[in-house]
């Protein structure tokens, strides 16, 4: 166990609940292998505390904090500034206590597409990418595609409203380079070939539906690389059938260990021990 000392800088994650959070033995790896007094602890937290709690963080030895499920949007009332990519993407899932100031970041959509070129050793830059989904996921990657120069974010989602509204969000506040298609066979048919990347960010396709699929998967070819943020299980539908057509595929569990692995950096400065942290998630 480690030696807790006035000198160690807190790192807190808020959630509720936080049972079967992965972060804790993925930080405090981290921490231990690059020799750094910090150590990471869960906190739960219920929506009336948060105020109050984030207040105290800011007074404490903090080095900073992580915020999960439900407390992501509503926790960013309470800070002093928001990144940019954190504001586009309307969340926050990572904050940095810096002279007794509080700023927020978001690293969800960065884990997912620097885990996806990681693993498929493909570049988004220049790419046209078909994403499923509008909500709070599709948000956070949709916005870090616009900042890798993607040529095209093609949206598509079952209610097309919020599509529309993440679509004007991404045009207006970070570059122009979305747009909406309907989300039926004929309409994805008529642009899927001009797609590289296809992503799921929806829930269709998790344990226990697992008979589900986002899109129809004869609309998939060998050329697309195909992406899923879930990973339970480990491949859905989408992503089995598509790894038999010969595609490339990438599920969501580097996300988990990217996400983690920027907010390290944020907090520490010091270059996060990837590797490491994949470990301490599987052997947990
Ligand atoms: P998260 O924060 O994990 O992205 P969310 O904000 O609740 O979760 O978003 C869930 C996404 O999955 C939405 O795009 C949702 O579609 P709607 O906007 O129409 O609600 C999509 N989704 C969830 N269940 C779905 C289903 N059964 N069929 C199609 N899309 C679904």
């Amino acid at each position: 166990m480690k030696n807790i000392g006035l000198k160690t800088k807190i790192v807190g994650l808020l959630g509720n609940p936080l049972e079967h959070s992965k972060s804790q033995p993925m930080q405090n790896a981290a921490f231990e292998n690059e020799n750094l007094d910090y150590f990471y602890l869960p906190i739960e937290v219920i929506k009336e505390d948060l105020g109050d709690v984030v207040k105290g963080i800011s007074k404490m030895n903090f080095g900073g904090f992580n915020v999960t499920v439900p407390h992501k949007i509503e926790v960013m009332k309470y800070l002093d500034e928001i990144d940019e990519m954190a504001s586009i993407i309307g969340s926050v899932n990572t904050v940095l206590v810096k002279d007794k100031k509080l700023i927020g970041y978001n690293t969800d959509g960065e884990g997912f597409v620097s885990s996806l070129e990681k693993e498929t050793g493909v570049n988004c830059e220049g790419k046209t990418i078909l994403l499923i989904g509008s909500g709070g996921a599709c948000r956070a990657i949709a916005a870090t595609l616009a900042y890798r120069g993607v040529e095209k974010i093609i949206l598509t989602n079952r209610t097309k409203s919020k599509a529309e509204d993440l679509s004007n969000d991404i045009n207006s506040k970070a570059r122009q380079c979305c747009e909406v298609v309907d989300n039926n066979y004929d309409s994805l048919k008529e642009i899927i070939n001009t797609c590289d990347i296809i992503i799921n960010t929806t829930s269709v396709g998790m344990y226990p539906k697992i008979d589900a699929s986002p899109i129809d998967t004869s609309l998939i070819t060998k050329k697309h690389i195909v992406g899923d943020v879930t990973y339970n299980p480990d491949k859905t539908k989408l992503l089995l059938e598509a790894e038999d057509k010969g595609c490339i595929i990438v599920n969501g569990k580097g996300m988990l260990v990217n996400q983690g692995a920027k907010a390290f950096e944020i907090w520490t400065g010091v270059k996060a021990p990837v590797k490491i942290m994949e470990n301490a998630i599987i052997s947990k």
